[in-house]
């Protein structure tokens, strides 16, 4: 590997598909790729169009043949459960293959999808890995969303078969998922073949005859299933994220592009090797979690910690520590809210003090920009132990910038989230299309091809992908986040451009919680905005505009606008708070000026926009956000 950032960059540049066609060489392939890129497939090309392989075999099977076997693969860690187990790569790879097992002989084939709905436990880990070995298509849906939200997905990605746990576990109260799955199988058009459920004792949930199977007993009747080999090109898994309307956008990822990119990056960001331990303190419901708590810690043959907790109040503030002392974990990754949220309890680290961390290396952040503020607090923690911002998206699956350990770390900057990771010309555009220069904030677009990895579309929606990523700047991908890029090639990652909100680190669709909202009976429209929050960064309000001849309480309409989002989208949305406007600003074509409604809801100044049908009303949000 060559040193340094530059040298890194300059030899990808240099060559990119010389420099994939090496890094193919981390991963077992049945058929070797002869090509490595074919601009002519798919929206903008595909990697590795003529190879085959199995990600589970290169998860699982090759290390326990080259001696891995007895080696832990999964720490799991429930604090929630008080629970504490640990799968070897032998054991792991047993248990998946009787999983794949057990799903074959009931009907999934090879592009079959199969919706995954379950909290961070093994068998999530182990439901993903067996869909891998069968070449079905994974989609994991996070527990926090609601029933409505569970339906669409299953609506879109018409699953074979769905495995789901009967409950989750959230700090002092059980999440009982078997019912909000029964509803969303009520809800959607489609229906399943089969469903197994893994029963947890705290609420184990009821088996529907002819349809539900237990998760546990069906795989220890299965017979092991061997590996099916699938096209490099073949989908791996579809993730549904938020897009800027209702409608959840199907994320594909393909198999081979995906595993040479994990492969590479474990040792050259993440400085990680064989046998190492890591932990990525996120959930497999979200794209960190399918990369670095499944994917990649095992294609390098390292130790994946699952952990069911939280990083405060399971039981305090120090449970990350504890976590890295006990399985001497060697990076952890999380989103900065999680730090905020630990130094809001302990800021002076004081919890920290009773945990040996001495094989703790660096931490890695993404899901959202890191203030300065938290980056420098957990860096004075630490130690000085490098703390790296890395921008990520679900549909890149790994990260766009970040700083590399296996390359030598070049001088962290607080706030900004790195340099371009080999693959990614990064470029900040101005609305011509044409890059701005150094220090001036413009759309992030990456030049195509996105590299090894990268989304190569959507599900069944090559046209809403084009339209989504590729329109707005010919020849580049669309990140939809703007910043800038300073002097020094440092990516300074600020806001989106779009309607989209971020969280706690999940990404939230405006439009899809202002759809919600509108189907109130007294709401004639609305708007979400995000407004900032200590804690999650950013948290949704809605400013609605009540139909003439309604006149409801403003506490009792804000409680049940709360419980509706809370019903439709699901906790995670953390919709708290809704307020009555008398109108909302708009052009004098009936536009809502959401651009101007962002920079109110930021603090920022704005120019009162020339096209405003009625200026005053920017005067009456102000004054409502003023008080929030
Ligand atoms: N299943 C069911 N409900 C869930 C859930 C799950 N998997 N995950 C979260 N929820 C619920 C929570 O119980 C909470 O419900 P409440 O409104 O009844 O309290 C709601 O969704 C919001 O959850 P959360 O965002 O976790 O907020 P919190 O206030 O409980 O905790 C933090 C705050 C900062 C501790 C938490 O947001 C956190 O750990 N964030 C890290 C996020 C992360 O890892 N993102 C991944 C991107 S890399
Ligand atoms: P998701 O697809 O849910 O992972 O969300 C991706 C979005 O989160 C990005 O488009 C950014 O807006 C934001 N994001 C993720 N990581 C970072 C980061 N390190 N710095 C700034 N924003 C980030």
């Amino acid at each position: 590997m060559p040193e340094g950032h530059a040298a890194i960059h300059a030899e990808w540049q240099r060559d990119p598909e010389a420099y994939w066609a090496r890094a193919a060489h981390a991963i077992d392939w049945s058929t070797p790729p002869q090509a490595i890129f074919d601009p002519s497939q798919g929206p903008y090309g595909r990697w590795f169009p003529d190879a085959r392989l199995n990600l589970c075999f290169n998860a699982l099977d090759r290390h326990v043949a080259g001696g891995r076997g007895s080696q832990v693969a999964l720490y799991w860690d429930s604090p929630v459960s008080g629970q504490k187990s640990r799968l070897t790569y032998a054991g792991l790879l047993d248990r998946t293959a009787r999983l794949a097992g057990a799903l074959a002989a009931r009907g999934v084939q090879k592009g079959d999808r199969v919706v995954i709905y379950m909290p961070m436990v093994p068998e999530a880990v182990i439901a993903m890995l067996a869909c891998a070995r069968l070449g079905a298509v994974h989609s994991v849906v996070f527990g926090g969303f609601a029933a409505a939200e569970l339906a669409a997905r299953i609506a879109d990605a018409t699953p074979k078969a769905v495995i789901a746990a009967s409950c989750g576990l959230e700090p002092g109260r059980v999440v009982p998922y078997k019912p909000l799955l029964d509803a969303a199988l009520g809800l959607s058009p489609h229906r399943p073949d089969f469903c197994l459920i893994l029963r947890r004792d705290a609420a184990p949930g009821e088996l529907l005859p002819g349809r539900d199977e237990d998760l546990l007993e069906a795989m220890a009747a299965a017979t092991p299933h061997p590996c099916v080999d699938v096209a490099a090109t073949d989908p791996l898994y579809i993730l549904y994220t938020s897009g800027t309307t209702g409608k959840p956008k199907g994320i594909l990822r393909d198999t081979g592009g995906y595993a040479v990119a994990l492969a590479h990056s474990m040792p050259l960001l993440y400085g990680l090797a064989p046998g190492d331990v890591c932990w990525t303190a996120s959930d497999v419901g979200w794209v960190v979690g399918h990369s670095y708590i499944v994917y990649a810690p095992l294609l390098a043959g390292c130790s994946s910690v699952v952990y069911e907790g939280k990083p405060v109040g399971t039981p305090d503030a120090g449970a990350f520590w504890r976590v890295c002392a006990e399985y001497g974990v060697k990076t952890l990754f999380t989103a900065p809210t999680a730090l905020r949220a630990i130094k809001k309890e302990d800021p002076e680290g004081k919890l920290l003090a009773s945990y040996d961390l001495s094989t703790l290396e660096a931490l890695f952040l993404a899901g959202e920009r890191c203030d300065p503020d938290t980056a420098l607090w957990a860096e004075r923690l630490l130690g000085g132990r490098p703390v790296i911002d890395h921008w990520w998206q679900t549909e890149t699956g790994w990260c766009i910038t970040g700083n590399f350990r296996g390359a030598g770390l070049f001088p962290m900057r607080a706030g900004s989230g790195g340099k371009p990771a080999p693959g990614y010309d990064v470029q900040a555009l101005g609305d011509d299309g044409k890059p701005v220069p150094p220090g001036q904030t413009g759309s992030l677009a990456i030049r195509l091809p996105l590299p090894p990895g990268c989304a190569p579309s959507l599900f069944r929606a090559d046209d809403r992908f084009r339209q989504a990523y590729l329109e707005a700047f010919p020849g580049f991908y669309n990140t939809g986040d703007a910043g800038m890029i300073d002097a020094e090639g440092y990516v300074w990652v600020m806001s989106r451009t779009d309607d989209i909100i971020n969280t706690a680190g999940h990404r939230l669709s405006t439009g899809a919680l202002e759809e919600v909202l509108a189907s109130h009976p007294d709401i004639a429209e609305c708007a979400v905005i995000g407004i900032r929050d200590a804690l999650k960064g950013q948290v949704p309000m809605g400013l609605v505009v009540l139909k003439s001849g309604a006149n409801p309480d403003p506490a009792k309409l804000e409680a049940e606008l709360v419980a509706l989002v809370r019903e439709r989208v699901g906790p995670v949305a953390a919709f708290k708070r809704a307020s009555i406007v008398q109108r909302l600003p708009k052009t004098r074509s009936g536009k809502i000026l959401r651009a101007t409604l962002r920079k109110l809801a930021d603090g920022e100044s704005y120019t009162v926009p020339p096209t405003i049908d009625d200026p005053l009303i920017l005067d009456e949000i102000s004054e409502i956000l003023a008080k929030v």
